[in-house]
């Protein structure tokens, strides 16, 4: 164990937390929330199954971004198809030896980054140059884009300028993982600890930023309802009672 496989280790580990149980505790908010009101977004399909394909359209797709905005989307698919290529990619520094789909990836998860950095330069310059789209901008807005740019192009600067140890990398994220204190070993390379710091901090505020729009679309009620008001009384759980208390008062009634 060196001085700095220590400190991002206990750094690593506390993003890895709050990443987890941040996230779970989001997930479980939007769950019980309650909706009190058939919202789904119209057209929309009428059936369980047409509501699975609507979000997989929406998920893989962007669907409705591309109904309403094509170079929004154009740049969305850059950003979010590089990103999620690189992730793939990253999967190679926890593990021990690779194999299958994930080796057959590796060279697209590397030119990936080119999407990924092209996408995100976009996105910002569109939030600079759109003088309607600037006006709507919280500083969060900047401040992701920022961050993944930064992430990203320390990233491409160690694969494509100037290489660093990745196999030191790999055997300090595997001894993080299996708590081999004796491997907390991690090279001093500014670029390693560059990539890894903006690492750390966009895990640690994932859960309280807008990147929580990734599992949040799932639980959008235009999006994810089934378009059934005409057959299926809908009932928001904690209506539940006031509704049977309102349909026995009007059996009441009936008497
Ligand atoms: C299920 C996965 C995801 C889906 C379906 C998704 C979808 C979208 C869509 C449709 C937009 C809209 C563009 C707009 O209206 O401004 C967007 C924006 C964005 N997404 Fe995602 N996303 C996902 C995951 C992620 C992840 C994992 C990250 C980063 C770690 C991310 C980062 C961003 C950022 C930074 C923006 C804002 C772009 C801007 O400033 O306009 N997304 N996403
Ligand atoms: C703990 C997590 C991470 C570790 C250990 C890590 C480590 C690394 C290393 C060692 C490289 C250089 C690879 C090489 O020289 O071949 C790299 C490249 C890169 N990283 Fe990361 N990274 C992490 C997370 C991320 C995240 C979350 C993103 C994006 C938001 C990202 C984006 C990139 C990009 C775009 C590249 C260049 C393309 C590539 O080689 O895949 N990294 N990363």
């Amino acid at each position: 164990m060196n001085a700095l496989g220590l400190i991002y280790g206990v750094i690593f580990w506390a993003a890895t937390i709050a990443i987890v149980a941040g996230v779970a505790y989001k997930i479980r908010l939007y769950w019980t929330i309650p909706a009190p009101l058939k919202i789904p977004t119209m057209p929309a399909p009428r059936t369980k199954g047409g509501v699975v394909f609507r979000m997989f359209k929406e998920v893989a797709f962007f669907h409705s971004l591309f109904r309403s905005d094509k170079l929004l989307w154009l740049f969305a698919i850059l950003f979010h198809y590089g990103l999620a290529l690189v992730l793939i990619r990253h999967s190679r520094y926890f593990m021990e030896g690779m194999g299958g789909v994930l080796l057959f990836l590796q060279p697209f998860g590397k030119y990936a980054a080119f999407a990924m950095i092209i996408g995100l330069i976009a996105l910002l310059a569109r939030r600079f140059m759109i003088d309607r789209v600037r006006y709507i901008s919280a500083p969060s807005d900047f401040l992701m884009l920022v961050l993944l740019l930064v992430i990203g192009i320390s990233g491409a600067l160690m694969t494509f300028v100037s290489h660093v140890d990745v196999t030191a990398v790999n055997s300090f994220f595997i001894s993080l993982r299996t708590f081999n204190f004796s491997g907390w070993n991690l090279p001093g390379d500014p670029l390693v600890i560059f990539h890894l710091t903006a690492v750390a901090f966009l895990m640690i505020i994932f859960p309280i930023s807008k990147l929580m729009h990734a599992p949040g679309v799932f639980f959008s009620p235009t999006r994810n309802q089934v378009d059934d008001s005409r057959e299926k009384r809908h009932i928001a759980p904690w209506a539940a009672e006031l509704d049977k208390q309102g349909v026995d008062y009007l059996h009441e009634l009936k008497k």
